[in-house]
Order: structure tokens, then C-alpha cells, then sequence
């Protein structure tokens, strides 16, 4: 299989490019280097796939890339995420919208059997849980809105697609940072004895997804052809239930926790996904347990040097 992979040195394309070439597949990276501004994530398997320094904003950057028909075109390169699209929704219009476009373009001129959209729950915004691919979409940020008009641009190119929403992915190689995940974020904040994780509103909760899983699925994701599917467990875990589990793994007290009101953009209290048409299309929800998802998260960002206490 030939497989070009779009923002594939990020935290979620490095598992997917791994995974594509254990499968034996010819993989082409390309990505601007903008998240992680090195090649770390994918260090293991360098060797064995392409990389291309490519700008998905810019027609001519992908013009470079090796031409020919793929059989897979995986696009995940994004400006990531809410936070960072209030304060420049210009770069995220220019990166998830027609950057996606771009993207779709290139796939059309050089033929491709299937594209595969990494959406977002973001998109669905505000609305009853658990979210069902046929809820009406309320995106409530630039960043949900973008993601979604990649959707439809996805949906609408004539080109075969399928399209995944995933639900707060977690894992190795989530590196904190301000823009970044809470997970890795949390785990960084309890370095500084003085510190507290900050739990944003006291009933809010996530579908925290293992990386591995959504992998597996997107290696699958011929399964999905033609379809909007949620990846998520369905499971709806509070951010303070995920805090003191964290503090548990790193054998700390409850004490180390703060309340603080939502931020003014984030309208988002309750998501959990709607599996119904992931569990009938590849069978029983795959799901890492969430204790043993963590730990493992939180040796990687140890055995990287990005936080100093290791799990006990
Ligand atoms: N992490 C999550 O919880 C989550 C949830 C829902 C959807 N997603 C989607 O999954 C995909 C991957 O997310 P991630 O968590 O791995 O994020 P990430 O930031 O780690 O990866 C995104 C990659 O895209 C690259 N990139 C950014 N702008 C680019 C540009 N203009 N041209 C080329 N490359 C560019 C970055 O350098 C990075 O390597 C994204 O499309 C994101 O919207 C992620």
C-alpha cells in the first residue's frame, strides 16, 4: 500500500505512521513541523518511511511532494486546537479549512482511493450527550468550525472518504505545552510542588481515547468508506475523576487540586461519544483502560525528560 500521511510527525500521525509501516506499506510524511518542530516522534522508523517539508496552506509545497496515485491519503495535518484558533482563527481558517482543500486537491490531481479526515468532537459543540454522527452541529470555536468545514469539503470533493470524529485522544507522545492536552498538561503541572491542576468547572467531563486505538481504527479505515464515524469510547469520565487518578499514579493528595471557572470560550462542559455506529461497523469499542492509558503516558513523558517524578 502507498500512504501519504499529513501531519504525520504530530502526536496521533507518529502512531499511525508507525502502524502503516509495520503493515509493510510505502509511507509519505508531510508536514510543516510547526507542533513539535523536530522529527523525535518518528525517529524509530526514519529510516523506512519520506519525509517532505510541506506547508499544507500552500498548493505549491504539496506540488512537491512524490506524484503518483496513493491508495490512502490519511489527512491530519491541523492547527491544534480551540484555544489556539480564538487567538489566530486566521491561521486556523488558512490550515484547517483550505488547507484541507489543498490537501483534496492533490488528492483528486494524483488519485487516491480513499481519503481519511481526522474531525472533531469540538464540532459538535454544546449539544446533549452522548453525540451521534446524526446530531445537529453547533461548533462554538474556529477551531470546531474549521474542522468541520474540512469535513464537508471532504464529504463534498467526489472523492472516496471516510471521515472520523475523535474524542479526546491521549497517550505517548502528547507533548504538553500551551496549546496543548490536559492530560500531559496536568501531569507537567504536579513538577512544581507549589502548583495545582486546574479542574475548569466542576461537572465537566470527556471521552478520553487511547492513541492506539484510534490508530487502529484509521488503519481500518476502508471499513468506514462513505461514512462520519465518532471514535470515542463512550465512556463519560469528569476531568476531576481524571485529576485524581493522575494524582494517584504519582501517589499525591487531593490537596493539589484547584477549582476555577470554565474559560469564556469554552461553552463545552459534558462530551462523550455515541459508538452505536462504531460498535456496527468493527465490533466492541476497543478501549485501553483508562488507568493503564495514563501510566503509560506519564512513563513516556518521564523516559522523554518532560516531566521530572516518575509514576510510582
Ligand atoms: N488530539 C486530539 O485529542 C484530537 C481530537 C480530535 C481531532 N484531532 C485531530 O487529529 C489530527 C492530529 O492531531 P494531533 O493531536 O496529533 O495534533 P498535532 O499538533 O500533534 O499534529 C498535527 C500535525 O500537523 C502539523 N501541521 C500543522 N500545521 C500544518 C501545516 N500548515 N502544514 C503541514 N503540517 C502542519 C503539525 O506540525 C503536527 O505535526 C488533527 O487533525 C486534529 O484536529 C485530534
Amino acid at each position: 500500500m502507498r500512504a501519504l500521511v499529513t501531519g504525520g510527525v504530530g502526536f496521533i500521525g507518529s502512531h499511525l505512521v508507525r502502524g502503516l509501516v509495520t503493515a509493510g506499506a510505502d509511507v509519505v510524511v508531510a508536514d510543516n513541523l510547526s507542533s513539535t518542530h523536530t522529527l523525535e516522534l518518528i525517529a524509530d522508523v526514519r529510516d523506512r518511511i519520506e519525509f517532505h517539508h510541506v506547508d499544507v496552506r500552500c498548493p505549491e509545497d504539496l506540488g512537491r511532494l512524490p506524484r503518483g496515485h496513493y491508495d490512502r491519503i490519511f489527512h491530519l495535518a491541523a492547527s491544534f486546537a480551540n484555544e489556539l484558533s480564538i487567538e489566530h482563527p486566521v491561521l486556523d481558517a488558512r490550515t484547517n479549512a483550505d488547507g484541507t482543500a489543498n490537501v483534496l486537491a492533490f488528492a483528486a490531481a494524483e488519485g487516491c482511493d480513499l481519503f481519511v479526515y481526522t474531525g472533531s468532537s469540538s464540532s459538535y459543540g454544546n449539544i446533549d450527550v452522548p453525540m451521534a454522527e446524526g446530531d445537529p452541529t453547533k461548533p462554538h470555536t474556529p477551531y470546531a468550525r474549521d474542522k468541520m468545514r474540512g469535513e464537508e469539503l471532504a464529504i463534498t470533493s467526489g472523492l472516496p472518504s471516510t471521515v472520523f470524529r475523535l474524542f479526546n485522544v491521549y497517550g505517548p507522545g502528547d507533548i504538553p505545552g500551551r496549546y496543548r492536552n490536559a492530560i500531559p498538561n496536568m501531569m507537567r503541572a504536579l513538577d512544581d510542588p507549589s502548583s495545582r491542576i486546574r479542574i475548569l468547572g466542576r461537572e465537566a467531563s470527556r471521552d478520553f481515547t487511547y492513541v492506539d486505538d484510534v490508530v487502529s481504527y484509521l488503519l481500518d479505515a476502508e471499513r468506514a468508506r462513505g461514512e462520519i464515524v465518532n471514535i470515542g469510547t463512550g465512556n463519560e469520565t469528569k476531568i476531576v475523576d481524571l485529576a485524581t487518578t493522575i494524582l494517584t499514579l504519582f501517589g499525591l493528595d487531593a490537596d493539589r487540586l484547584t477549582f476555577e471557572e470554565p474559560r469564556t470560550w469554552d461553552l463545552v462542559s459534558r462530551r462523550v461519544a455515541n459508538i452505536q455506529r462504531l460498535e456496527a461497523l468493527y465490533g466492541p469499542v476497543r478501549q485501553t483502560d483508562l488507568t493503564e492509558g495514563l501510566l503509560t503516558t506519564a512513563r513516556w513523558l518521564h523516559d522523554t525528560g518532560r516531566i521530572k517524578h516518575a509514576p510510582s
